[in-house]
């Protein structure tokens, strides 16, 4: 299926979120009681499997296989995780779902404790969502009061679950799941080095599964729908919906939820969705799924939305974020912007990445302020290609996804900046 589809999105506008009444009223529940009341925890399993939910936090790893890899681990208890960090720039879908799905969030979350026999789950809200936050906190206490949480959940002896929230401080880094555990411990934000992997060695060193938003609420859905129909709404590859936050330059702004497979022209430029730019002006670049994602140009837009077809044409889905640029955007700049961010949420764990954000930035400026030569250019995109070699995680692993396709592509932009050699007399 393809195009809008109302599915997660489906309690925004329909009456007061924190309504737990108008949430059960509407299928609110119905998968928790479907996975308690008539799944084994393997079928539980293999729907989530089957619906192929590829990560909405941005790396798109296979929940299903996620979930089967935490529970071949013995070590109890384990701990459900949430990441509403939601730093990535151009991202606001996960705020959607905190706002008007919150129960959808709780419910997905209850689904893996009950799978998993987990006691507690955390869920990481960015620290600049504050009042989302208080929001949040009254639906944990509605669903507790109403035995969706805490002690014998469903009335149903031993199924003890509870969620606490945990405040973000506003570093980005906080977003990756390593570091993202050891905030939550208190510590300072930075990724750890892995393996040992988080199913394994997660929050206080006991396996962990840590989801994003968008895929918790995911899975309340596939209990009730069945894996199938869920991965139906996709593409054999890429099941499901997936929400989208169109911004920057385009005229019609906000969040969508789409079919996985509509058609990324459509996305872009009809007016049901982003609707070409606001100044009229034809699209010069889209940059994909957030700084960490691939810049793309017009000429690969006549390609199915889904995670197979975006990453053939060298693009990528990641959190989901499509921000839309005009032909009045220096390429040159933006990347100068993108460095800028990663120097700024750098967390300074590794020297190439702490150090050599820095140098790439004065190269930049070089540019700017059309100092430098041809060379700069390639000395550019060596730094980029050696932090991401030597990074410990995956925020300089991605330092110059961006800067490279804007290369590939447009290299005669950045020399263009390149300072005027007289060659004649
Ligand atoms: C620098 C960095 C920032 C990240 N920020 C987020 C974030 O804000 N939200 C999120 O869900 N995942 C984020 N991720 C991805 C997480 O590490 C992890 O893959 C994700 O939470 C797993 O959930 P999923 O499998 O449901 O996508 C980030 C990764 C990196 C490297
Ligand atoms: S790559 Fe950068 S952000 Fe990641 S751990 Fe190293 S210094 Fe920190």
């Amino acid at each position: 299926m393809q195009g809008k589809i109302n599915c997660l999105l489906k309690y925004k506008g329909l009456g007061e979120p924190l309504d737990i009444d108008m949430y059960m009223a509407n299928d609110g529940y119905k998968g928790l009681k479907t996975a308690v009341d008539n799944m084994s925890k393997d079928d539980i399993l293999d729907e989530v499997d089957k619906a192929v939910l590829l990560g909405r936090g941005g790396a798109a790893y296979p929940a299903g296989r996620k979930w089967k890899q935490l529970m071949a681990i013995n070590t109890n208890p384990k701990y459900i995780v949430c990441n509403a960090d939601e730093g990535e720039p151009g991202t606001f879908k996960d705020r959607d779902l905190i706002k008007y799905c919150p129960y959808g969030i709780i419910e997905g979350m209850t689904i893996a404790g009950y799978v998993f026999d987990s006691p507690r789950g955390f869920i990481y809200i960015r620290g600049e969502y504050r009042t989302l936050q208080q929001e949040f906190q009254k639906a944990l206490d509605t669903a507790k009061a109403k035995g969706l949480l805490g002690k014998n959940i469903l009335g149903k002896e031993g199924f003890d679950f509870d969620i606490t929230i945990v405040s973000g401080a506003g570093a980005y880094v906080c977003g990756e799941n390593s570091a993202l555990l050891n905030s939550i411990e208190g510590k300072p934000g930075r990724p750890r080095v892995k393996p040992p992997h988080l199913a394994e060695v997660g929050l206080y060193s006991l396996p962990t599964l840590v989801n994003n938003v968008e895929s918790f609420s995911c899975i309340p859905v596939i209990m009730r729908m069945g894996g199938d129909a869920f991965r139906e709404m996709g593409t054999e590859t890429s099941g499901g919906t997936k929400l989208i936050t169109i911004c920057g330059h385009a005229k019609n702004k906000g969040v969508y939820e789409v079919g996985l497979g509509t058609s990324l022209k459509d996305i872009l430029y009809s007016e049901e969705y982003g609707g070409g730019t606001a100044s009229g002006m034809p699209i010069k670049f889209v940059h994909f799924g957030g700084q960490s994602g691939p810049i793309g140009f017009p000429e690969q837009f006549d390609i199915p939305y889904d995670y197979d077809s975006m990453k053939k044409a060298g693009l990528a889905i990641g959190s989901g974020a499509i921000v839309v640029m005009d032909e009045s955007v220096s390429l040159v700049e933006y990347c100068m912007k993108v460095t800028e961010f990663f120097v700024h949420e750098s967390c300074g764990k590794c020297t190439p990445c702490r150090i050599g954000t820095e140098r790439m930035l004065e190269i930049f400026r070089k540019l700017i302020d059309r100092k430098a030569v041809p060379e700069d250019i390639d000395k550019l995109k060596e730094l980029g290609d050696m932090i991401r070699l030597t990074a410990a995680c995956g925020l300089g692993q991605a330092n110059n996804v961006a800067l490279n396709n804007a290369l590939a592509h447009s290299r005669y932009e950045f020399e263009s900046c390149c300072k005027r050699i007289e060659t004649w007399n």
